[in-house]
């Protein structure tokens, strides 16, 4: 039962910060799309700021190129059981051209009808298969790290191993269209530079010098969760158009992970590249 292990969690996260406290300073535990992470290791970039992999570090640069912030990363990597993911579709780029755009675009949806410090994430994503680096775009109800509240906000994140960068969440509107644009903006070797961003002014992020993206997502994830109506009603639909970077469309074929016990379902409507539907229904 998911609500069960909510608490389980809560009880588990409350108990590792009992922990660390008595080894190090106390470092509270913060809210993102990947899960609880020290609040010390989440990190604002500048609007029109970008992230740049330097060897073994991470440097946040702002829109000027400053340097503001240089983050080392280790490799400690939240499983998906501590995402709290709930519902996903995920499809795997196993050949050998990199994937170059992942566009989406839906509706914001309602607003729940119940408020109980609920967050609600709702992203696409594209990841290294094995979940420790993660560009995405996300659309929040609730709080997290990065703020927001009760209303839907916009924001691109990227995880990578024990470290998250946001960009500031911009508030949305229930039922206003939303697309978002994943690109692969270089390649250089085995060096790679992305670019996501939703059409919001504000919500663009670029990721220099990182490694090859090949796992999509588009993932619903919940945490307090009380009751069904902390969720939003009907469902949402994904219209998805995924390219290599030949410029063929893509030969994308999703997998789905359900939560029946919340009644949260994914359905894949048009299993393509081109022109691709996905409605995740609440
Ligand atoms: C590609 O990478 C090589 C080796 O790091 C570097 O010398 C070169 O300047 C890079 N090329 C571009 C166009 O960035």
């Amino acid at each position: 039962m998911r609500f069960s292990l909510i608490t389980f969690s809560s009880a588990a996260l409350i108990g590792l910060l009992t922990h660390s406290a008595l080894a190090a300073p106390v470092s509270s535990l913060v809210l993102t799309p990947g899960g609880y992470h020290a609040s010390n290791k989440v990190h604002p970039v500048p609007t029109g700021g970008r992230v740049s992999h330097v060897g073994s570090d991470i440097h946040v640069l702002d829109t000027s190129d400053n340097l503001v912030y240089i983050a080392t990363p280790t490799t400690t990597v939240a499983t998906p059981e501590q995402t709290g993911s709930v519902t996903d579709a995920h499809w795997l780029n196993t050949g050998s051209i990199p994937i170059y755009f992942f566009l989406n675009t839906w509706n914001v949806p309602p607003v729940p009808a119940t408020w109980h410090g609920q967050t609600i994430f709702l992203f696409n994503a594209i990841a290294l298969s094995t979940f420790e680096a993660s560009l995405q775009t996300v659309l929040q109800y609730g709080g997290s790290a990065a703020g927001g509240g009760e209303y839907w906000a916009v924001a691109t994140w990227y995880l990578y191993g024990s470290e998250a960068f946001y960009t500031t969440p911009v508030e949305v509107t229930p039922g206003q269209s939303l697309a978002t644009s994943i690109e692969l903006i270089e390649v250089n070797g085995t060096v790679y530079d992305y670019l996501a961003a939703f059409d919001v002014a504000g919500t663009e992020l670029g990721v220099n010098g990182g490694e090859q993206l090949t796992l999509t997502t588009k993932t619903l994830e919940s945490y307090g969760v009380t009751e069904a109506s902390d969720y939003p009603t009907g469902e949402t639909e994904f219209s998805i158009n995924i390219l290599l970077y030949n410029n063929d469309f893509a030969p994308v074929s999703w997998s789905v992970v359900d939560d029946p016990a919340d009644g949260l379902s994914t359905t894949v409507n048009t299993n393509s590249g081109d022109g691709g539907v996905i409605t995740i229904t609440y």
